[in-house]
């Protein structure tokens, strides 16, 4: 692949902005206010703003390994701390997606290296559901299954911290999982009952 036709992308893409607004980039470079914090996963085909419809300045952008939020991981609770305190976004979407690489490592069993501790966090989302898993014969549907339990699972490791407590209690943030389908690009709403959520876990994770 050669790189040069990057950077002639570039200018295509510069040229088009500036043929709808000519205040694009002046208005970017005066800083941004994101509504949306989204954490999704590294996957080359599950691009954020791309399947969204947005733009630039619009969503708050975090990508790892199966969309994953641990919260002893600086790198993800540093996001969400800054999205969430000093941006104020008013929703945190985590985005999974079917055939996810991460999710599929995680139902084998192999050593995988240095990702071992990493996949370890979605072999603990297949214990905590292993009856509804195992009751599932089929393997694609245990698959796609597991890979809505982790968005679900994400979902409540995020409103265990004290950040997203705060910030609910006084803005009525909101904490959304979504899972993309790769087969045909639909975005699919889990539907995740946040306030329903949030009341269970509150008599062991409550902190603010
Ligand atoms: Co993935």
């Amino acid at each position: 692949m050669n790189l040069d036709k990057i950077f002639k992308n570039n200018q295509d893409w510069i040229q088009g902005k500036l043929a709808i607004d000519s205040d694009f980039f002046h208005k970017l470079g005066r800083g941004q206010s994101p509504e949306l914090l989204y954490i999704g996963c590294s996957d080359s085909r599950v691009t954020a703003e791309e399947i969204m419809g947005m733009g630039p300045g619009e969503v708050f952008v975090h990508r790892n390994i199966a969309n994953m939020v641990i919260g002893t991981d600086l790198n993800v609770m540093s996001v969400v701390n800054y999205a969430v305190e000093h941006l104020e976004v008013n929703h945190i979407v985590v985005c999974g997606h079917y055939a996810c690489g991460g999710v599929n490592a995680a139902m084998k069993s192999a050593d995988l290296g240095i990702l071992n501790p990493w996949l370890r966090n979605i072999r603990d989302v297949y214990r905590l559901h292993k009856e509804e898993l195992n009751a599932l014969k089929d393997e694609e549907k245990k698959y796609d299954r597991l890979v809505e339990l982790n968005v679900q699972e994400q979902c409540i490791n995020l409103i265990k911290t004290a950040t997203v407590q705060k910030a609910y209690k006084k803005r009525g943030l909101k904490v959304h999982g979504w899972v993309m389908d790769v087969h045909s690009g639909r975005l699919i709403d889990l539907k995740i009952d946040f306030e329903g959520i949030l009341k269970n876990i509150m008599e062991i994770y409550h902190l603010e």
